[in-house]
């Protein structure tokens, strides 16, 4: 387009933003868009209308991060039709896998234009001047922008909140990230590599955004960390605040309702978060809490510090604190050397534990982890039959679960119109979909409903009270 072709007013530009993996990598993807806005770029759903892609990805399993590169190869594809019509299309790659492969994404697949770790979403707007500078050079000169360090700063004073009607415009629930990083080092798992160490926000931090995302109507706020309950934030005189006073605090806030918090580590559990679970009845009683493994020997291999006997132990003070407690899990089936026994030990804890729900997984090997150098690995069929075995059991706990619910009267968020007209849909404190027959001014409210019957995913209900005039 020639400088008499452009039009006088700039259009928005538009970000489109692809999220891999887990619940904090959602929250990042929101942080993103938030840093964005004052720069002029709006979100978009379209991926084709875009003027900037980000891919914030996942590292976790091997199977995550290859779906980066084919989607870096659709890109590829959309970005030279959106060039022949006179368009452009930037590209970056955020996240784990970012993190992780930054040089081998810059190496492997030249269309990228940005590639940032975790730790440096704050500086985006930055990194994108820079990238932007570049988008008229020779491709061979061209080089993408990356920022993989892990800075002293502390990434989330820097990052702007969102206005009211973006946070509202998210939905009634909201992430809220409170810990981020892990000094665990369980023998599987990248994530001390790629996300760094525990580092907890500082109390007032996080009492500020909750209140921001209540002021503009979220009613359910869900904690986030890669372990959560390792949460150590300083309060305003210093002294180390854990996930259970900080509960506690969350409590006090006007208008919020329910309180979630994810994920768990068992070691973390203390008296003090049990014990918030016995008094605090916003705090859902809903526990994401893995165990990975029902074999002791197995969990010692994966450095869990824990047995499955401290495990069970564990889920019963839960229990007895807050009786209507259900629990979730994850699974990790054909960890190197898993003998047929140790399998069975798995099953074991899962009958014995009864599971709401629960996510399984074939070990994957990561490189950079000490299980990437174990010996014994599990041969893909072995881990194939075992996984299935294992969802077997936890999809029928599951169906049990939602059965065993029929019949109770459940606290139910009602949060948008129902898939026939005239219902509406919400969940349950068991993060259940719960459909039933009402006026969409129940929206935005927790109603009581009555359980009546089951569907596949899903519980029906019937509204217990009626709704004021
Ligand atoms: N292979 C398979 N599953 C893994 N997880 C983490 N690392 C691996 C791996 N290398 C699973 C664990 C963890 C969940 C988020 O992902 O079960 O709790
Ligand atoms: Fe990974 Fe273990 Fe840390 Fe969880 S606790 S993030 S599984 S190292």
């Amino acid at each position: 387009m020639t400088e008499m072709e452009t039009p006088p007013l700039t259009p928005p530009k538009r970000v489109f933003i692809k999220t891999y993996g887990c619940q904090m990598n959602v929250y990042d993807s929101d942080r993103m868009a938030d840093a964005l806005a004052p720069h002029g770029y709006m979100p978009t759903q379209d991926v084709a209308e875009a003027d900037l892609v980000l891919l914030n990805t996942c590292h976790i399993r091997e199977k995550a991060s290859e779906k980066v590169f084919s989607e870096l190869g659709r890109l590829k594809e959309l970005q030279g039709e959106r060039r022949a019509l006179g368009g452009d299309m930037m590209i970056g790659v955020a996240g784990c896998v970012a993190q992780a492969e930054g040089e081998e994404i810059a190496r492997r697949a030249p269309v990228v234009d940005l590639v940032f770790g975790p730790q440096a979403y704050h500086r985006l707007p930055d990194m994108l001047a820079r990238a932007e500078g570049q988008r008229h050079m020779h491709p061979s000169l061209k080089k993408p922008v990356i920022d993989t360090d892990f800075p002293e700063e502390d990434k989330f004073a820097h990052l702007p909140a969102a206005k009211k009607e973006v946070i509202l415009a998210r939905g009634l629930t909201a992430f809220l990230t409170v810990q981020e990083g892990c000094d665990k080092f369980c023998s599987f798992c990248v994530v001390p590599y790629t996300r760094g160490a525990e580092v907890s926000r500082p109390v007032s931090q996080v009492l500020d955004e909750a209140r921001r995302l209540v002021d503009a109507g979220v009613k359910e706020i869900t904690l986030l960390g890669q372990n959560v309950n390792a949460y150590h934030g300083r309060d305003a005189a210093g002294r180390s605040v854990g996930l259970g006073e900080l509960a506690y605090l969350l409590a006090e806030i006007a208008g919020l309702e329910r309180l979630r918090y994810t994920t768990s580590h068992p070691r973390d559990m203390d008296e003090a978060l049990i014990a918030a679970h016995r008094d605090l009845p916003l705090l859902m009683p809903y526990l994401h809490l893995p165990v990975q493994s029902g074999s002791d020997r197995i969990l010692k291999a994966m450095n869990r510090k824990h047995t499955s006997a401290e495990y069970l132990t564990l889920i019963e003070r839960i229990k007895q604190a807050r009786p209507d407690m259900a629990l979730s899990g994850d699974f990790i089936v054909g960890f190197p050397g898993e003998t047929d026994q140790d399998f069975e030990d798995t099953l074991t804890i899962i009958r014995e534990t009864g599971y709401a729900s629960a996510y399984s997984f074939k070990y994957s090997t990561r490189p950079g982890t000490p299980g990437a150098n174990l010996a014994n690995q599990v041969a893909e069929e072995v881990k194939t039959e075992r996984l299935h075995r294992l969802q077997e059991l936890v999809n029928a706990q599951t169906t049990a679960f939602h059965a065993s619910c029929v019949g109770k009267t459940l606290p139910v968020l009602i949060e948008r119109v129902g898939r026939m007209p005239g219902q509406v849909g919400g969940r349950s404190p068991y993060l259940q979909a719960v459909h039933l027959d009402g006026p969409n001014e129940l929206i935005g409210a927790i109603h009581e409903v009555e359980i009546i019957g089951t569907s596949t995913n899903s519980l029906v209900g019937r509204l217990k009270q009626a709704v004021a005039a």
